[in-house]
Parts: structure tokens; sequence; C-alpha cells
């Protein structure tokens, strides 16, 4: 994809330079990842969080996940586990993100954890976002690079039009290619999954050869709050277009073809639907359309993880 503003960088040796003196100064730079792009700051400066909260809008009580290049840097920061280094072994680096107890010498500002004396924290594979993890001597506090309860950006121009020139950097890594938030787990006790993903509940079960809880707890994911990756039109699960500037998304083999109806994956492949899910909300609301209807997505694997998005982004 070419890179239509200013401050849109592809990925080389200068702007990984210029990125890390950036970062050091306390700045907050728009990163590709695997999953989505993040807003991406030093986790252990108060000035670079309070840019983050401030640029997303995002209510104080929404903690961050900590991104790291690897175990010994996060060991800093958390307290490890058994299930934590099982699901690492297998899965990281990748989409899958741990909720872990707080270590006592952390250095993550409060802000950044919500004041919980837990963190999540992420090892994030894209190789952009890793090369600069190895370059920086702090972790990266990274949300999605959106505001507040709306879809999350998965490619560079997505993060330009959240935030236009208020980033001075945001670095081109290509479309992301899981294009959906990672899974959040939570290790502190019985492990519980607080956000479906593309590593699905089975995946994790199948892998720690236990059940997971499903306990339900008060909120303490902003990811569990009901309205949630809004496309900033109404979106409505079952029923079917009534109008021409009403879209209809669909899943499968039995592929209509209508200017207003959008496939996820004509083979089925429910991690195809995944990444194209945000991708084709965009699509939908610029090319004008005002409401969404949804077609029911098979509730296993990843489409938990689509349904749960499309759920949210209907309230
Ligand atoms: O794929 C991703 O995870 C992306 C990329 C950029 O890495 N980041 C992302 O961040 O989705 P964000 O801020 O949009 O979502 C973070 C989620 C929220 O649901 C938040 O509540 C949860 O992680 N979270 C963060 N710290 C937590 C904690 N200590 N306990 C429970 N949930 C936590
Ligand atoms: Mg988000």
């Amino acid at each position: 994809m070419k890179n239509i503003y200013s401050n849109i960088y592809s990925f080389n040796k200068k702007i990984l330079k210029k990125t890390v003196n950036y970062l050091k100064q306390g700045n907050i730079a728009g990163l590709p990842t695997e999953t989505v792009y993040g807003l991406g700051g030093n986790a252990y400066s108060k000035r670079a969080i309070k840019k983050i909260f401030k640029l997303k809008k995002r209510p104080n009580n929404n903690p961050l996940i900590i991104h790291y290049y690897s175990i010994k840097n996060a060991q800093k920061d958390v307290i490890l586990n058994n299930n934590f280094l099982k699901l690492y072994k297998k899965f990281c680096p990748g989409p899958l993100t741990f909720v872990l107890k707080k270590n006592k010498k952390t250095r993550i500002d409060s802000l950044a954890t919500a004041k919980l004396n837990t963190v999540a924290i992420r090892f994030p594979k894209h190789k952009v976002v890793r090369k600069l993890l190895k370059l920086i001597d702090f972790p990266l506090a990274m949300p999605s690079a959106n505001r507040s309860s709306y879809l999350s950006p998965i490619n560079a121009n997505d993060v330009y039009k959240e935030f236009k020139n208020k980033l001075n950097i945001i670095i081109n890594g290509g479309k992301s290619k899981v294009g959906i938030e990672s899974t959040v787990v939570d290790l502190t006790e019985k492990p519980r999954i607080l956000r479906p993903g593309i590593i699905s509940y089975n995946d994790i079960k199948k892998f720690l050869k236990i059940e997971l809880s499903v306990k339900k707890t008060k909120i303490r994911s902003p990811g569990m709050l009901k309205k949630h990756y809004s496309p900033g039109i109404p979106v409505v699960i079952g029923g079917k277009p009534r109008s021409n500037n009403h879209a209809y998304i669909f899943f499968g083999k039995k592929h209509i073809k209508k200017r207003n109806y959008f496939n996820l994956s004509k083979k089925s492949d429910l991690k195809e639907a995944a990444s194209n899910l945000y991708k084709t909300m965009r699509k939908i609301k610029e090319q004008g359309y005002k409401k969404i209807f949804v077609a029911k997505i098979p509730n296993f694997g990843p489409g938990i993880a689509i349904n749960d998005r499309l759920t949210r982004a209907s309230k």
C-alpha cells in the first residue's frame, strides 16, 4: 500500500532509528502488529501513557497491554507462572495476551495498568514492532490505534484516518494479517479468556490440558464493555437489507453477488473471515451505507471472536 499521507513511513533503517529516538522522548507512534495497528509509547513514562489515553479518549479505568521482545524483559514487570510458560512456548511471539500478577519492582506507570495489581503482556510477532522492541530498553504500552469504542485499524491509512496529523510517525507495515485484536487470557488464577481472538478457547484448553474458567466477574477489560468495535453506523445481527443504503455481511460458499453484499470468506474459513471483518466494516462505512445487517456466523474457533466483536458493535 502506498503512503499517501506525509506522516506515514515505509519501514527502513532510517525510520527505525528515528522512531526509537521519538519513543525515547516519550512520544507516541502508530505501529503495525500482526493483529491490528497500535499506538505505541514507553510503558515506563507517565508522559507517554498520558498521551495515549488522551489521544484515544480512553477512560482511565481501562488498562493497556504492555508489549515485550522477550521473557527476560517481561520478568522485570510481572510474575511468570507455569501456565504462562506453556502457552508462551506454543504461541509466542503471536496474537496472545496474558494477564499476570504485577512484580512489585515494576517500573510500569500506574496509569497504564489502571492501578490494578495485574499486568496484561504480549509478545507481538510483526517484524517491525519486534525490531523496535529489540532496540529500546523499555516495553511498549500499545492499545489499538483507534478512538475509544470504534473499530481497530488494520493498515497505516486506517490509523491516519483515526488521528490525522496528531501523530508524527505512523509506520506502514502492510495489512495486519490476523485482523482482530489478540486473545486475552487471565492466568492469575484458573485460566480464563477475557477477550476471544484467533487463538481460541479450545486451542488454549487443548494445550494446557485443563478446563478453563468461564466465571464472569466484574468488568476488567474495556473489550468487555458492551459497546465497542463500532463502525460508526448501526449494526444489526440477523435480518436482511431492506433498502439500497443497507449493506449485508455474510459468510460461506453460497456466494451471492450484489453490490451491497459482502462475503467475509467465500471458502468458509473462519480465520480468513476474522481477518476480513474490520476491513469490510470500514469499507461499508466509507462507501456511504447507513446500516449493516449481519448473517449468522458459525460460533466456534475464531467464529467466537467474530461474533463477540459483532455483538458489541451492535449495541
Ligand atoms: O492485539 C492487540 O492486543 C492490540 C495490539 C495493538 O497489540 N492491542 C489491543 O489493545 O487490542 P487494547 O488496549 O485495544 O485492548 C486491551 C485489552 C482491553 O480489553 C483491556 O481491558 C485488557 O486488554 N487489559 C489490559 N490490561 C488488563 C489487566 N490488567 N487485566 C485485565 N484486562 C486487561
Ligand atoms: Mg482496542
